[in-house]
């Protein structure tokens, strides 16, 4: 008999989240099955290909981080933006990323889900959205979600699982940039590169919004 096996609904999803967030270190955001040594690392290069997109754009004035995690991003789009908005649907990880992120006075929190962002009068100059999408499992939701970020900001610098050597569980859908990018009205990629973390490889792009509202 074949077997179906049920997407998880978004409700299931979020308590995934919550399970996820009490786990220690980086595997509250990464793949626990992973040694620490290789997260750090690829951590570190994460960083550094935020910073070279972010730099590439000028002086930044307000940034917005969709889906924040435990903040292991968040100081290094602070290094780069007068001010960051960075916001995640999980209390426990916003908590965790507010107590990274203590000693930053340009950082503000906020609950929120990506499908819901409520900035409709001001935009963003960038956001920031790093192995987030990829939860949104529903193709209803995820096309809101870009509709909703296209809205938000100007640029967006999105990284995503494309492939991965070791299967993803039900809590991830990989899709290929080609699939964001027609989701996010107004679309323009401007710079594509790679992101690889123990077989599995992400894409890591910088795309102009220059879309309707
Ligand atoms: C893999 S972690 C990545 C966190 C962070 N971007 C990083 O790279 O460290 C995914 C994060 O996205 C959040 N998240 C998942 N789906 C979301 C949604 N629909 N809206 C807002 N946040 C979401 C989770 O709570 C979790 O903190």
């Amino acid at each position: 008999m074949q077997q179906v096996t049920q997407k998880p609904t978004s409700g299931a999803v979020a308590e995934e989240w919550r399970r996820r967030a009490d786990r220690t270190g980086l595997a509250r955001v990464m793949r626990a099955s992973q040694p620490v040594e290789l997260a750090a690392e690829t951590t570190a290069r994460t960083r550094r290909l935020v910073t070279e997109f972010l730099r590439s754009l000028g002086p930044i004035g307000t940034a917005l981080e969709i889906g924040c995690g435990m903040g292991r991003i968040t100081p290094t789009i602070a290094e780069r933006a007068g001010a960051v908005t960075a916001v995640d649907m999980t209390p426990r990880m916003l908590a965790l990323a507010e107590e990274n992120c203590a000693r930053l006075s340009n950082v503000e929190f906020e609950q929120l889900r990506v499908q819901r962002l409520p900035w409709r009068d001001k935009r963003f100059d960038v956001a920031v959205c790093v192995w987030v999408l990829m939860h949104v499992l529903d193709e209803n939701e995820v096309a809101e979600a870009c509709r909703s970020i296209a809205a938000a900001a100007r640029h967006l610098v999105l990284i995503e699982y494309e492939e991965a050597d070791i299967p993803v569980g039900r809590f991830s859908r990989l899709r290929p940039v080609e699939e964001y990018l027609a989701l996010l009205p107004g679309s323009r990629l401007l710079e594509r590169r790679e992101l690889h973390y123990g077989g599995d490889r992400s894409f890591a792009a910088l795309i102009a919004l220059d879309g309707t509202r």
